[in-house]
């Protein structure tokens, strides 16, 4: 199968490359894993969405500041000055989103560690509400070709340039030549226990890249969201909710984030999720106390999820830190351009620089909207050149019964235990050790089976590897990856 461009994932970052790449000209094919739009992470992004008011310089400075002045400015630049085009002209004029809003205009939210409301949102549910007409947009258009159920195996590489990707359907696998390739393949939920993330987030196109010989960098960045509601079935309670004024307390019932930092609840959401985890651990219990406003009226979906699992509100919601975004991935530049020819990468699954060591909230959708359009803009316009390429080996596609849950569970234990929310250099050598046993083993398996569990599997123990890997060889403790016995005072 041939086509110009590639797209692989089906978050906001595919359908913004795909769309663009589709109004230069190109002939798309976004495959997706997903078989419902909801398997995409950005389909449950709450806040919503971060745009530029008038305030461009401020924008910039919370993204810097909330980064641990780490992010890279001109990277910062692009998605600042390019946020209020790409959200008109795509969420406004394209897709009509009805954004919350009232006579006076929109009603802009505010979350951590920004310094004022710029914060565009549907209720506490903003994700679908842009990705559902998302994806009914491109499925009209006569040059997408949406192929859900589809996993990317592995990318077909020629000397240095990317031709495309073996697709896998049906248990069927067939090379797909395309003139470029676009990875938008989201985050690495399925490497803890506990994340926000769809359960397909097993770091599929970072693990391709990497194998294919791309750059990576700041792999060790890996956020955790501070308030996720706990239980049985667990939920993220968007920052918006201490945007709008609830605090955090202790099973004491004592508010301790104005302790840990000048902006207490609305401090970085690096500062905020270690200080619920060591409260928890200390007092055995934190809750976020949602009493300073009416929850129901001003978080009707929240407070929804609330009674649909008989979470009573009143008493304060139950909450811990969960994985949420990895704020490194696949070095890419201003036009999402990867190192390799040919290869593109956008959203969660890329770096661009603007997350550095902590992402600011509210700022993944926008990044994925702005680079997805300028990656499939620069994406489209080659032509596919149809290689000779190798068959994956397919000689028994079974694998050995409970092979992949018993490694998936390993390897979530180590990342949970030894690449969390704190780090030592000693913890950190020792699972990247184990971690490249673990990927040995499945290794092993790759180079006779190509099942897509298997390669899920390969996708998972490819980035816990390199995510230990970055996290060992870096000594300094900033934003997401805190060593907690660094000699250095750390800010917190
Ligand atoms: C949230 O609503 O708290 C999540 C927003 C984000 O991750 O940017």
């Amino acid at each position: 199968m041939k086509t110009d461009v590639l797209v692989v994932g089906s978050g906001i970052a595919g359908c913004a490359a795909a769309l663009a790449a589709a109004r230069e000209g190109a002939r798309v094919t976004l495959a997706t894993k997903a078989t419902e739009p909801e398997h995409a992470s950005s389909w449950w992004a709450q806040g919503g969405i971060a745009v530029t008011r008038d305030d461009p310089d401020s924008f910039k400075q919370d993204i810097l500041s909330a980064s641990d002045d780490t992010a890279d400015p001109d990277a910062v630049d692009v998605l600042v000055e390019n946020a209020r085009t790409a959200v008109e002209s795509v969420l406004f004029e394209t897709l009509d989103v009805s954004f919350d809003a009232d006579d006076a205009g929109y009603d802009y939210g505010r979350e951590a560690a920004h310094s004022t409301r710029r914060i565009l949102h549907v209720d506490a549910s903003t994700g679908r509400h842009i990705l559902g007409p998302f994806l009914s947009h491109l499925a009209e258009l006569p040059s997408v070709e949406i192929r859900q159920d589809t996993a990317a195996l592995e990318l077909i590489t020629h000397e240095g340039r990317v031709h495309g990707a073996y697709l896998e359907s049906d248990g069927e696998i067939e090379p797909t030549f395309a003139g470029s390739t676009v990875l938008a393949t989201g985050g690495v939920g399925a490497l803890y226990p506990q994340s926000t993330n769809p359960d397909g987030s097993t770091g599929d196109g970072i693990a391709m890249a990497a194998l294919a010989g791309a750059e990576l960098q700041d792999m060790e960045y890996v956020q955790f969201h501070p308030t996720v509601c706990v239980g049985e079935d667990p939920f993220l309670v968007s920052e918006a909710v201490r945007g709008d004024g609830a605090v955090l307390r202790n099973n004491d019932g004592e508010r301790f984030m104005p302790d840990c930092h000048p902006d207490a609840e609305l401090a970085p959401r690096d500062v905020v999720a270690r200080a619920v985890a060591r409260e928890r651990d200390r007092t055995g219990k934190v809750t976020l106390d949602v009493s300073p406003f009416d929850f129901a009226t001003v978080f009707p979906d929240l407070a929804q999820m609330c009674e649909s699992r008989g979470v009573d509100w009143d008493a304060g919601i139950p909450v811990a830190p969960a994985e949420h975004f990895l704020c490194g991935g696949i070095a890419v530049d201003s036009e999402g351009r990867a190192s390799l020819d040919r290869l593109f990468a956008v959203g969660e699954c890329s770096h661009t620089g603007v997350h550095g060591a902590n992402r600011l909230a509210s700022t993944s959708l926008l990044e994925g909207l702005v680079w997805g359009l300028r990656a499939g803009g620069a994406a489209a316009g080659f032509d596919p050149q149809p290689i000779e390429a190798p068959e994956l080996l397919d000689r028994d596609p079974a694998l050995p019964a409970r092979f992949a849950e018993e490694k998936s569970v390993r390897l979530r234990r180590v990342m949970d235990e030894h690449v969390g929310l704190e780090r030592t250099p000693e913890e950190l050598k020792r699972a990247t050790g184990v971690l490249r046993r673990l990927k040995g083993e499945v290794d092993a398996y790759i180079r006779t089976r190509t099942s897509r569990e298997l390669y899920e599997l390969r996708g998972q123990s490819v980035t816990a590897l390199l995510i230990a890997r970055a996290a060992a060889e870096n000594p300094t403790s900033s934003g997401c990856h805190y060593l907690s016995e660094e000699q250095t005072p750390h800010a917190d």
